[in-house]
């Protein structure tokens, strides 16, 4: 296990809008990240609970969820839960959560629930994470406004689409908002392109238009429009596992590296033990090298130079290959998208974002 030095970077993975991609980027991101030696927390912020049942985290495994942790009935440490993937860990959600965008209003430090409950974890010198990453859901309410003010950056998933650009000035202004707020370190890591589709011309014209406006921001991979990628879920394991090969897993490890590549050097934070792994990033692409401990073995079926590229190995070895049911009927899929935002009125009058109408900052 590589040893985290300094506290985890968070990154919240937002939009408002819809079924962009957001927590399709957050298990698959979150899966690179932990296959190359990073550790990853993904924090299920969303009442859908798509997240916590992409990684398979079955409804009665949800002993504690984010909403224990932003009631105060729960500390982070005792909320984390294990996935199948080594390295990859979960605070779940549940439909509960649905609540606490009103119950929050009465609590003290509302917008910091989410950010106090991170500190209180990461005054433990010990805690195992380098990357954190918050699954929000489609809206720019409570809960998105703690994961910002707990986060030191946003990555932004924007859906190839004839209105992406419409949606992101919204978002970019309560970022915007936040950093004034609530949290001024507040960045943007990076804004990545989703569900591309190259015999689409409009895909063409909207990455174009978006990396004109925004330019570095963007990353330079893009994700595909991957069918693969969308069948996973179904099978409760991140597109890295059901099929690594597919053009979506490939888009989402060089997403990784890029993603590294850019957190340096506070990704020196992840400095591997030197009995156990070394991570390295070249030509964009995160290796591990001199892996010993046969846990990691497990995942890396390659002794010497293993790499992101064997996880088919790790998946035949750790997860069965998931089987459709008699009639050929698939699990259930995620649900979809949430109601939309609630209105400052069912806030109490309080602007969610930057509190105005209350005393509190
Ligand atoms: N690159 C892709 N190719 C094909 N399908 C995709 C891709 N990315 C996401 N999807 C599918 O699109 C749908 C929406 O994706 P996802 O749930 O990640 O979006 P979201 O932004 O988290 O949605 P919500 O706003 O409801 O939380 C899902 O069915 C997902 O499997
Ligand atoms: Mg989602």
């Amino acid at each position: 296990m590589v040893t985290a030095l300094k506290p985890p970077r968070v990154l919240v993975v937002a939009n408002q809008k819809g079924g962009v991609g957001k927590t399709t980027t957050a298990i698959n991101l979150g899966t690179a990240l932990a296959a190359v030696g990073a550790p990853t927390l993904v924090v299920d912020i969303d009442p859908q609970g798509n997240a916590s049942t992409g990684l398979g985290i079955p409804h009665n495994a949800r002993k504690l969820t984010t909403y224990d942790v932003l009631m105060g009935g729960a500390t982070i440490a005792d909320a984390v839960t294990p996935t199948k993937i080594p390295g990859l860990s979960i605070v779940p959600s549940t439909v509960d959560l649905s609540g606490a965008e009103l119950e929050l209003i009465e609590l003290p430090r509302r917008n910091y629930r989410l950010k106090d409950a991170f500190a209180e974890f990461t005054r433990n010198p010990s805690q195992p994470f380098s990357y954190v990453l918050i699954d929000c859901p489609p809206s720019l309410t409570l809960l998105t406004v703690n994961a910002m003010a707990a986060a030191d950056a946003v990555v932004v998933p924007l859906q190839c689409e004839f209105f992406a650009l419409e949606g992101l000035s919204q978002l970019l202004k309560t970022i915007e908002r936040v950093r004034g707020n609530l949290n001024p370190q507040l960045e943007i890591q990076g804004i990545v392109l989703t569900m591309f589709d190259k015999r689409n011309k409009l895909s063409d014209q909207v990455a174009a238009d978006v990396r004109e406006t925004l330019g570095e921001k963007v990353y330079a991979t893009v994700i595909p429009r991957n069918v693969r990628i969308s069948e996973a879920p179904s099978h409760g394991v991140p597109a890295l596992v059901y099929d690594l090969r597919c053009p979506g897993s490939q888009a989402y490890i060089k997403l990784a590296g890029e993603l590294i590549q850019r957190e340096s050097p506070p990704t020196a934070a992840i400095r591997p033990s030197s009995d156990v792994a070394s991570l390295s990033v070249r030509k964009g692409r995160p290796r591990i090298t001199r892996v010993k401990k046969p846990s990691l073995r497990r995942w890396h079926s390659s002794s010497r130079t293993p790499s992101v590229t064997s996880i088919p190995a790790a998946r035949r070895i750790l997860i069965p290959r998931p089987r459709t049911s008699g009639n050929g009927s698939r699990h259930p899929t995620t649900t979809r998208a949430m109601p939309a935002a609630t209105s400052a009125r069912a806030h109490g009058g309080v602007c969610p974002v930057c509190a105005h109408g209350s005393s509190e900052t």
